[in-house]
C-alpha cells in the first residue's frame, strides 16, 4: 500500500504532477467537488494542529469526501494503551485513507506497515512534514515562478523544526538550489538531513547566525517557530526563543522579488506589520496547503484502487542494534524490532529505520 512517510517517498516528477494537479483545482474547482464521493479520511492527531488538520478534512469535503476521527490522544484508544500498529489496523476498517500526527518520531512510518489503507504523515515529532512541504512547494512556485535556480534561507529552529527537514529533503533534488542556514548554534539542522542529504548529494549550504547579513542574497526566506515543546530543558527554551524576529525594517535588506514563508503558527518570529508586505506568502501558503492535500489525496486514493502495492524494502536492515532516541517510537512500543541501516559505509554510522537517528 503506498503511503506517504516521507517527501522522499515522491519522485520529483511526482513532486511536479502533485503541483500540476493542485494548479488545475485552483483554476477548475469545479471538476473536483465528487472525485472522493463515498470516500471517508481518518485525520488521527495526537498532537494539537489547526492548519493541518483542518486543511485536510477541508480538502477532503471540498473533494465530496467524508471525515472522521480525533484531535486529542486523550479521547482515542491510546490513552488506554493500545499501539499505534493496531490503531492503523482499526482504522482501515473504517477509512479509505489517513492522516496521523503523532509526538513519537516514526509512529505514522509503523502505522503504514500495519494498514491496509494509505497512511499520510501529517507531523511526527521533530522528524518530518512531507505535506508541509507540499504546500511550501506550490508556494514557492505560484509566488517566484520556478522551484529551480533560488536561493533559500531557512530561520530559526533547524533541529527540531519538522517542516524545516521535509523542505531540505524536497528542495534538494531540483536544480541550482543554495541553502542558508540561519539558527543559533545549539539549533543547528540534524545528521540525518546534514550527513543524508546536504553532504551527500553535494548540496550547495551555509550555516549563519544573522538574518540580517543573509538577508540580501534570499529568495526564499523560510522562517520557523522555536519549538518549544520539544526541548528538554524550559531553560534553554527561554534562552533561545527570541532568537530571530522578522520586521518590517528587516524587510527592507530583502530583494524586491522575493517570498518570506513561515508554516505557522507563528508566535512572535514574524511581526504583524509585515504581513501587509506583498512578500509575506504565509497566510496564502495555509490556502496552497488545502490544494496540495486534495491532490494528494487523489493520487494515493487512485493508486490504492488500482491495487499499487509497494513493498516494504527490507534490503540492508540490520536487528541488532538498540535506538536510543528518547523520542523515538521504539522507546515507548517495546514489541516494535529494533531496525535500523547503514546510511554512511565510509564512517561507518547507523540510523533507526523509525526516527532516523544514529544508533
Ligand atoms: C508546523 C508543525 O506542526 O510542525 N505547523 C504546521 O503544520 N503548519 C510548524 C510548527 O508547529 O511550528
Amino acid at each position: 500500500m503506498r503511503s506517504l512517510i516521507s517527501i522522499l517517498d515522491l519522485s520529483v516528477e511526482e513532486l511536479d504532477a502533485l503541483i500540476a494537479t493542485a494548479k488545475d483545482i485552483i483554476a477548475h474547482p469545479d471538476n473536483y467537488r465528487e472525485k472522493c464521493k463515498y470516500k471517508k479520511l481518518a485525520t488521527l492527531f495526537y498532537e494539537p494542529s489547526t492548519r493541518t488538520r483542518l486543511s485536510f478534512e477541508a480538502a477532503m469535503l471540498e473533494l465530496g469526501g467524508s471525515v472522521l476521527g480525533f484531535s486529542e490522544a486523550s479521547s482515542s484508544s491510546a490513552a488506554k494503551g493500545e499501539s499505534v500498529a493496531d490503531t492503523a489496523k482499526m482504522i482501515s476498517c473504517y477509512a479509505d485513507i489517513a492522516a496521523m500526527r503523532h509526538p513519537r518520531e516514526g509512529a505514522p512510518y509503523v502505522a503504514s506497515t500495519a494498514a491496509t489503507i494509505p497512511f499520510i504523515n501529517a507531523g511526527d515529532g521533530g522528524h518530518n512534514h512531507p505535506t508541509q512541504t507540499l504546500a511550501d512547494l506550490l508556494t514557492i512556485s505560484r509566488e517566484m515562478g520556478r522551484l529551480n535556480n533560488l536561493t533559500i534561507g531557512l530561520c530559526g529552529d533547524l533541529k527540531y523544526g519538522r517542516t524545516v527537514h521535509s523542505l531540505i529533503e524536497a528542495m534538494s533534488r531540483y536544480e541550482g538550489i543554495n541553502f542558508v542556514l540561519i539558527s543559533p548554534k545549539e539549533l543547528k539542522i540534524p545528521g540525518f538531513v546534514r550527513y543524508n542529504v546536504l553532504e551527500k548529494h553535494n548540496i550547495p549550504y551555509t550555516e549563519v547566525t544573522s538574518l540580517d547579513d543573509a538577508m540580501p542574497q534570499l529568495d526564499v526566506l523560510y522562517m520557523t517557530r522555536i519549538q518549544r515543546e520539544r526541548f528538554d530543558d524550559p531553560a534553554d527554551y527561554e534562552r533561545l526563543k527570541d532568537s530571530y524576529i522578522l520586521t518590517a525594517d528587516k524587510m527592507t535588506l530583502a530583494k524586491e522579488k522575493m517570498c518570506v514563508l513561515h508554516p505557522l503558527p507563528r508566535v512572535n518570529e514574524i511581526s504583524v506589520k509585515v504581513d501587509n508586505d506583498p512578500r509575506a506568502a504565509y497566510f496564502r501558503q495555509a490556502l496552497n496547503g488545502k490544494f496540495m492535500r486534495m491532490a494528494l489525496i487523489l493520487k494515493l486514493l487512485k493508486e490504492a484502487e488500482d491495487g499499487k502495492k509497494e513493498a516494504i524494502d527490507t534490503e540492508g536492515f540490520i536487528y541488532d542494534r538498540v535506538c536510543r532516541n528518547p523520542k523515538c517510537i521504539t522507546q515507548v512500543e517495546q514489541e516494535l524490532p529494533q531496525i535500523c541501516k547503514l546510511t554512511d559505509r565510509a564512517a561507518g554510522i547507523h540510523r533507526c529505520i523509525y526516527c532516523e537517528q544514529k544508533v
